[in-house]
């Protein structure tokens, strides 16, 4: 089968398609069909062993997914596509199942086919809804939902989403207001009506208006984009406020230092909390019209490297999608 694959650590061209052996699905696995899977942050940051963290972060990065070159040679964490072959024990997917899910470390996705364990973060497609769209919605869903768990939303309660326009972002605008919390999300200009429309109840252009400087006070800010900061934001909380953190190793010292000593508490979970009860909760709310796909640009997985220098650049509207056209399903 065809697949992106990777030896070394290093910048995006490191990536190059390869034909690779198709795998067997264990007795607790699917084989699935891969139709659409998505370049993200997880990938991007994995390939380059979280150089841009710094060295320990770097190093700690290795240690996860191999000290000197990669173990997993195939990235890709979120897919869509069709069950084609299935382990003996396994009870909930059948041949012809549509799918999709999240891998996390476990990558897999950029290929023709990939083994998915059936506990894992994995569902039947949502009802409705095309291999592109399923394949763009887990991991910014999974990984905001993790930090709004800890925040106790609802109506009454009010947030402001700093870096709305991105995958996380995104995501956590719809989920906030899914909770019946008074949402501000903050993005730049060409974002604005995006951000809007997923159901913003007002966005701060941070092109025009420095958020911290309108006298204006949230319960709960959250950065999900890993660009602003506690120490910048805590004016903008209101009393035993939650700063809600998804990047940089200052965060981890916050959120052990601040529940001890300070009022307004930063909050990052490390490693992620995520089950496979949360991608059912997604499928659920595409379902019922609550949550939907952002993408921002389709390739082919041919153009891996091009998709994946775009993602770089950290300018992404939601989602970019790799798809695998004519995907063998056999
Ligand atoms: N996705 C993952 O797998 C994952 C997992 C764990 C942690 N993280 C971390 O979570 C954070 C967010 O990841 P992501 O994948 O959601 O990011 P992303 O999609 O790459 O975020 C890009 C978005 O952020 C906006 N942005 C860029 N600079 C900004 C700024 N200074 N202020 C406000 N918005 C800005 C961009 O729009 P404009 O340029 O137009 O503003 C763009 O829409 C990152 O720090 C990442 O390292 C990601």
């Amino acid at each position: 089968m065809r697949a992106a694959v990777y030896d070394h650590y290093g910048p995006a061209d490191v990536l190059r398609i390869e034909d690779v052996e198709k795998p067997a699905p264990k007795e607790d696995e699917v084989l699935v069909a891969v139709h659409a899977t998505t370049v993200n942050r997880l990938d991007v940051h994995t390939r380059e062993a979280n150089r841009s963290g710094g060295r320990v972060v770097s190093f700690l990065s290795r240690l996860v997914s191999g000290i000197r070159a990669p173990r997993q040679r195939i990235l890709g964490s979120e897919f869509a596509g069709e069950v084609v072959a299935i382990g003996a024990a396994v009870r909930e997917f059948g041949i012809g199942d549509r799918i999709f899910g999240n891998t996390g470390l476990g990558f897999g996705a950029y290929a023709e086919f990939m083994r998915v364990r059936e506990s894992w973060r994995v569902a039947l497609m949502p009802k409705g809804m095309g291999f592109e769209d399923a394949a763009a919605i887990s991991d910014g869903f999974l990984n905001a939902l993790t930090c709004l768990k800890q925040a106790d939303l609802r109506k009454g309660r009010s947030i402001l989403v700093y870096g709305a326009s991105g995958s996380i972002g995104t995501a956590g605008v719809q989920l906030a207001r899914y909770y019946g919390a008074e949402v501000t999300a903050v993005c730049s200009t060409k974002n604005v009506e995006l951000v809007r429309s997923l159901g913003a109840d007002r966005v701060i252009d941070y092109t025009k208006e420095d958020f911290t400087k309108n006298g204006e006070t949230y319960d709960v800010i959250f950065d999900a984009v890993g660009k602003h900061s506690f120490e910048r934001s805590k004016g903008s909380l209101k009393a035993g406020g939650l700063f809600l953190a998804t990047d940089g190793f200052r965060n981890l010292l916050l959120a052990i230092w601040t529940p001890r000593f300070s009022d307004k508490k930063v909050i990052f979970q490390i490693p992620p909390k995520q089950t496979k009860q949360d991608v059912q909760f997604l499928k659920a709310l595409v379902e019922a019209g609550k949550y939907r796909a952002v993408i921002d640009r389709r390739y082919p997985l041919t153009d891996v490297v091009e998709a994946t220098r775009y993602v770089e650049t950290q300018h992404k509207t939601g989602n970019v999608v790799l798809t695998l056209d004519g995907a063998a399903t056999s």
